[in-house]
C-alpha cells in the first residue's frame, strides 16, 4: 500500500477525541456479506479471501480490525478524523502484529483514495451525523474509490421512523444548550430524558406509552452514542428516495438492503408484506412503504455503480455455491404427531421435516452451529446426476426462503470455527485481547459476545500453548468436589458455541 501524508493535528472539531464513540463489529457491513449480497442479486463480486476493503469513518478500527484478523490474504484501511481513536486502533493492530490493515487519520473530503480500487467500502455512521457537504463528498469517494464489480455500504437515519427520536433531539438540543461541558450537558439531558419518561409512563396513553419506551432505549444507551447521536450537531435522517436520489447523482446505484429479509417485509404480517408488494411500484418506492409500514428508523444500504445492472429477483443459483449456517432446531411432535418431525427458527419459521434431502441437510447444520457447511455438502453424498440437480434446485428455494426470512445465513466463505473442543484449544486473539479490559469481546461470526467470569477469565489463556490440563489448573471449579475436568469442557464449550474458539 502506499504511504500517506497524515492529516496535521486537527482540534477534534466532531467532539470524537473528547468522548469516543462506541463502535463495534456490525455483521451487515462484513465484506463476505457485501459479496454475498450482490451474488444474489447477479454481481460477480470479487473473492473476499484477496480482495481490498476502506472503511470511512471506521473510529478505532473495532469493525475493521476483526475482518483483517479473519480474512489474512485481504487489505484493510480505514481512515477517520479522530486522533485518538485512530491510535486506539493502531495500538490494537499493533497488539494483534496485524499486517493487512492500516488506519489513518484523515478528513474524508481531502482524502484521494489510492493508486488501486477498493472492491467493499464500508461508511457506517457517517452520512446522516455529517453536513450536506461532507455527504456529497463521502458519495463522491465511494464512487471515485470503488472497483467496477465493487460493493459499497452506507448506514443513515430514516424517515418516518426516525421522527420521534428527531422531535426528542431537538427539545434536548435546546434545553441542553449553555449547560457548560460534554458531560454536564449528558447530565441533564438524561435528567430531563428520565423526568418525560417517568410522566409518560404513569399517565400516558398508547401513543405516549411508546415515546416512553423509546426514552427508555436511549437512557440504556452509552454517554458515547448520546453525545454522538441525540446531541451531535448534525444528525439528519432521510427518506430512503431521497437517499437513492443522492446516490444516483453522485453515480450510485442502490442494489439492496444489507437485511435483505426486509426487502419482502419479513416480520410484518403476510397481509402487509403483501400490500407492500402490490402497492410499493418500483424497487425503491416498494422500500419507502417498507419503511412506513415497519416504522423503521436505520438503514443499512448497499450501493454499486450506476452502470452495473444488478437483477432485481434474487438470484437462486447463488445459493449453490454458499456457505450455509443455519439456526433451525429440530422439533419432534408429541401426542398424536409423535412422528412427525419440522424445524423451527428463532425468527419463527417452521419447516415440515417430510422431505429427506431437507432433513439431512438440517440436521447436519444444527450438528454444525455456530459453523456451517458449504452447499453442495449438504446435498445426500450418494446422490448423482439428475437426481442430484433436483434435489439441489428444491434445496437452494427453501434455503433462500428462509434466508428471506432470518432463519438461515448465507456466506462467501466458511468460518474459521472450531467443530469441536481440540486438546489444545485456541481462541480468537483478538477476543483473548478484549477479555483482558473488557466483558465485551468480538467473536468470529463478527458478533459481539458479552462474557462474565469464569469464561471471560479463561479465554485470555486459549492461545493454543495449554492442554486441557494446564487449563484446569488454571480455571478451579466452583465447589471443592467439583471436578475440574468436567467444569473446564462445559466453559470450552460454552466458548465454542459462542464462535471464540478457532478450527
Ligand atoms: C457516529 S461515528 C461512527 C463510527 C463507526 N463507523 C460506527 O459506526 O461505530 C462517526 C465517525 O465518523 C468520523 N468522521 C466524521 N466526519 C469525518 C470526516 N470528515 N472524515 C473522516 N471521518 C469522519 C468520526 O470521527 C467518527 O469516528
Amino acid at each position: 500500500m502506499t504511504p500517506m501524508a497524515e492529516q496535521t493535528p486537527c482540534d477534534d472539531p466532531l467532539g470524537y477525541d473528547e468522548l469516543p464513540y462506541p463502535s463495534g463489529p456490525y455483521p451487515y457491513s462484513h465484506c463476505d456479506h457485501l459479496a454475498t449480497v450482490a451474488r444474489l442479486f447477479g454481481i460477480p463480486s470479487t473473492d473476499v479471501r484477496q480482495c481490498r476493503v476502506l472503511e470511512i469513518g471506521c473510529a478505532d478500527g473495532a469493525n475493521l480490525i476483526p475482518m483483517a484478523l479473519t480474512l489474512p490474504g485481504s487489505q484493510f484501511v480505514g481512515i477517520d478524523l479522530s486522533r485518538r481513536q485512530v491510535q486506539a486502533g493502531r495500538e490494537l493492530i499493533a497488539e494483534l502484529e496485524l499486517g493487512n490493515v492500516q488506519l489513518h487519520q484523515q478528513d474524508l473530503t481531502t482524502y484521494a483514495g489510492e493508486a488501486a480500487k477498493f472492491d467493499y467500502i464500508i461508511a457506517h455512521g457517517v452520512y446522516s451525523w455529517t453536513t450536506l457537504r461532507v455527504r456529497d463528498s463521502l458519495l463522491r469517494l465511494i464512487r471515485d474509490c470503488l472497483a467496477p464489480r465493487g460493493v459499497g455500504l452506507v448506514s443513515y437515519n430514516v424517515l418516518p421512523g426516525w421522527q420521534q427520536r428527531q422531535a426528542l433531539r431537538e427539545w434536548l438540543l435546546r434545553a441542553t444548550a449553555g449547560s457548560g461541558g460534554t458531560a454536564a450537558r449528558l447530565g441533564k439531558a438524561r435528567q430531563r430524558m428520565a423526568g418525560l419518561r417517568d410522566a409518560l409512563h404513569r399517565h400516558g396513553n398508547a401513543a405516549q406509552q411508546h415515546l416512553a419506551r423509546t426514552i427508555a432505549q436511549l437512557e440504556n444507551c452509552s454517554d458515547g452514542y448520546l453525545r454522538h447521536d441525540l446531541l451531535e450537531d448534525t444528525n439528519q435522517p432521510c427518506h430512503v428516495v431521497d437517499f437513492v436520489d443522492h446516490a444516483a447523482a453522485h453515480g450510485l446505484r442502490f442494489l439492496a438492503e444489507a437485511d435483505v429479509a426486509s426487502m419482502v417485509g419479513a416480520g410484518l404480517p403476510a397481509e402487509l408484506a403483501g400490500v407492500a408488494q402490490r402497492l410499493g411500484g418500483s424497487l425503491v418506492a416498494r422500500e419507502q412503504l417498507l419503511d412506513v409500514l415497519t416504522e423503521r428508523a436505520f438503514r443499512q444500504s448497499l450501493l454499486c455503480h450506476a452502470d452495473c445492472a444488478p437483477s432485481t429477483q434474487l438470484d437462486v443459483t447463488a445459493v449453490r455455491g454458499a456457505y450455509v449456517v443455519s439456526s433451525f432446531e429440530r422439533q419432534t411432535g408429541g401426542g398424536a404427531e409423535s412422528d412427525t418431525v419440522a424445524y423451527v427458527s428463532p425468527s419463527g419459521m417452521r419447516l415440515r421435516g417430510d422431505d429427506p434431502v431437507l432433513v439431512g441437510a438440517l440436521d447436519s447444520l444444527q450438528r454444525a452451529w455456530p459453523g456451517g457447511a458449504w452447499f453442495d455438502q449438504l446435498l445426500p453424498a450418494e446422490s448423482v446426476g439428475e437426481v442430484r440437480e433436483s434435489q439441489a434446485d428444491t434445496l437452494a428455494a427453501t434455503l433462500l426462503a428462509a434466508f428471506v426470512e432470518r432463519a438461515v445465513e448465507l456466506r462467501s466463505v466458511a468460518l474459521p470455527l472450531a467443530a469441536t473442543v481440540e486438546e489444545y484449544p485456541r481462541a480468537s486473539p483478538l477476543a483473548r485481547l478484549q477479555a483482558r479490559r473488557s466483558e465485551v469481546v468480538t467473536n468470529l461470526r463478527h458478533d459481539i459476545v458479552r462474557l462474565a467470569a469464569p469464561a471471560r477469565e479463561l479465554l485470555p489463556y486459549l492461545d493454543g500453548t495449554r492442554d486441557r490440563r494446564a487449563l484446569a489448573d488454571l480455571c478451579r471449579a466452583p465447589t471443592a468436589e467439583g471436578d475440574p475436568q468436567q467444569h473446564l469442557a462445559a466453559l470450552l464449550d460454552g466458548l465454542r458455541r459462542r464462535a471464540l474458539l478457532l478450527g
